[in-house]
């Protein structure tokens, strides 16, 4: 049977450095022989949560927008690659959207007791990358992602966290980064059963 992995990219800037470790994942996974739908969040034209709360009557946002054809692949996939920058000691306003458009699944899963695969528990890895020596960077984030993967019936297999990587392409510079995060992309997909 064909692993279908979703990979979301989460920055805005083209080319930067959660986008070139997401793409060494995804090249893991396709080598570990998935079959991998690519989204740039910055090439959608999607609205933030408008509050409609109409997700509560049947768990579908109202929203007319790229997201719909995104929720079909949440739904299918068997496992996860999400990448963000980290802004302001949270993801980028990009990923932060998607997530919270995810909340039609929250009502789903907790109000509609419908959960979002009909129960199937996928796996999927966080990539972070942030700028600054800051301690806490990841704090807030992965306390989003946690909740954000608890929502998609989605197993947080790994993380890649990276601190000191500030410049388009940095990331380049790091010893063992790309290499982490294609292996990461063939681990996660030999871990699913
Ligand atoms: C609006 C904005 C806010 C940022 N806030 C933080 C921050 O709070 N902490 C930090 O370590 N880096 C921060 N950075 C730096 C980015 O995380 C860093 O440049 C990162 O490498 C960008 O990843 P990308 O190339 O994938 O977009 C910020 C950058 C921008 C543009």
């Amino acid at each position: 049977m064909i692993i279908k992995a979703l990979a979301i990219y989460g920055s805005p800037r083209k080319g930067g450095n959660t986008d070139l470790l997401l793409n060494e994942t995804v090249k893991g996974m396709k080598e570990a022989g998935a079959q991998v739908d690519e989204i740039f969040l910055r090439e959608m034209k999607f609205s933030p949560c408008l509050e409609l709360y109409a997700c509560e009557n049947d768990g579908r946002c109202a929203i007319k927008d790229d997201m719909e054809k995104v929720y079909p692949k949440l739904i299918e996939m068997d496992c996860l690659a999400l990448a963000s920058p980290i802004f302001f000691y949270a993801v980028s306003a990009h990923t932060k959207a998607f997530i919270d458009r995810c909340q039609c699944f929250w009502t789903g899963k907790y109000l509609l007791k419908k959960p979002i695969a009909g129960g199937k528990k996928r796996k999927g890895v966080f990539i972070a990358v942030g700028g600054s020596k800051g301690q806490k960077i990841f704090d807030g984030p992965l306390l989003t992602i946690k909740y954000l993967f608890d929502v998609l019936d989605c197993e947080l297999f790994k993380t890649l966290l990276y601190r000191e990587i500030d410049r388009k392409g940095d990331i380049l510079n790091h010893p063992t980064a790309l290499s982490d995060a294609y292996l990461l992309g063939k681990e996660l997909i030999a871990s699913l059963p």
